[in-house]
């Protein structure tokens, strides 16, 4: 049984006072729950008021948007694994599209720092998914299949069960418009049958499958309900706590 995993991305929002503020509010609305993953995941410059604010709530685990493969060096403006760890943070997302987009991110650039993250026990949620474009076109296991190969090359089985995936549909991200739980579930079954060609069924059995794009309190519960939906990276849902609340308790929901 995966325990299901849902995740706040802040992407570039939230100051410091804002994060005090909605992990003060999150904690009264949710406690320290265990039941479900919560990965609350800021901008750099507010890991350190997150860990803070959540206090004792250690079941709530802190994340970061990026980070370089190297250890150390000079490498002006960029965060390492190590750095990372320093700040008591246990999960990055890699490969997000707004980085393969935006900022030239390729999946052999993913896979370098997927390993560099494990290498240092940081856990990955590694990002796949098409544009709409290639979705028209009937290539979405295609790129999946790419995109999955391309960043997970030469894991381990341990590793490979300790990386998250997420699905997150280009055409879904910030648009309103989610993918349909069927055809969220398609992409997902496609992604695990890939991860057993990779790895073997018992690891592809084990990796836990998000899905991002659009999940908001309404959708959330019947996008989780699939049975290879294994938990949310929610966006813009995610900058308000009571709709982020909302959202783990649809997961919630599912387990119970
Ligand atoms: P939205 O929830 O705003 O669509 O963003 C999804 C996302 O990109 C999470 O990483």
């Amino acid at each position: 049984m995966r325990k299901k995993i849902v995740a706040a991305n802040w992407k570039m929002n939230m100051t410091q006072a804002e994060s005090a503020r909605f992990i003060e509010s999150l904690l009264l609305d949710l406690g320290d729950i265990t039941d479900v993953e919560v990965v609350i995941v800021p901008p750099f410059t507010a890991i350190a008021k997150v860990t803070e604010a959540l206090g004792k709530a250690q079941n709530i685990k802190v994340g970061a948007q990026n980070m370089y493969w190297e250890r150390s060096g000079a490498f002006t403006g960029e965060i390492s694994a190590a750095l990372l760890r320093d700040l008591f943070v246990h999960y990055v997302v890699l490969g997000h599209s707004e980085r393969r987009i935006l900022f030239g991110e390729t999946d052999e650039i993913v896979n370098r720092k997927v390993r560099a993250a494990h290498e240092a026990t940081l856990r990955p949620i590694v990002c796949v998914g098409e544009t709409l474009e290639q979705r028209d076109r009937g290539n979405v296991e295609k790129i999946l299949s790419i995109q999955l190969r391309g960043s997970l090359k030469d894991l381990s089985e341990k590793e490979l069960q300790e990386t998250v995936i997420a699905y997150e549909p280009v055409w879904a991200i910030g648009t309103g418009r989610n993918a349909t739980p069927e055809q969220a579930q398609e992409a997902h079954t496609f992604i695990r049958h890939t991860l057993r060609e990779i790895a073997d069924d018992a690891t592809a059995e084990r990796v836990r499958i998000q899905y991002g794009g659009s999940v908001k309190p309404e959708n959330a519960r019947e996008l989780m309900s699939q049975p290879d939906i294994d938990g949310a990276l929610v966006g813009g849902a995610s900058l308000d706590p009571r709709s982020f609340a909302e959202i783990v308790k649809a997961a919630r929901a599912e387990v119970a």
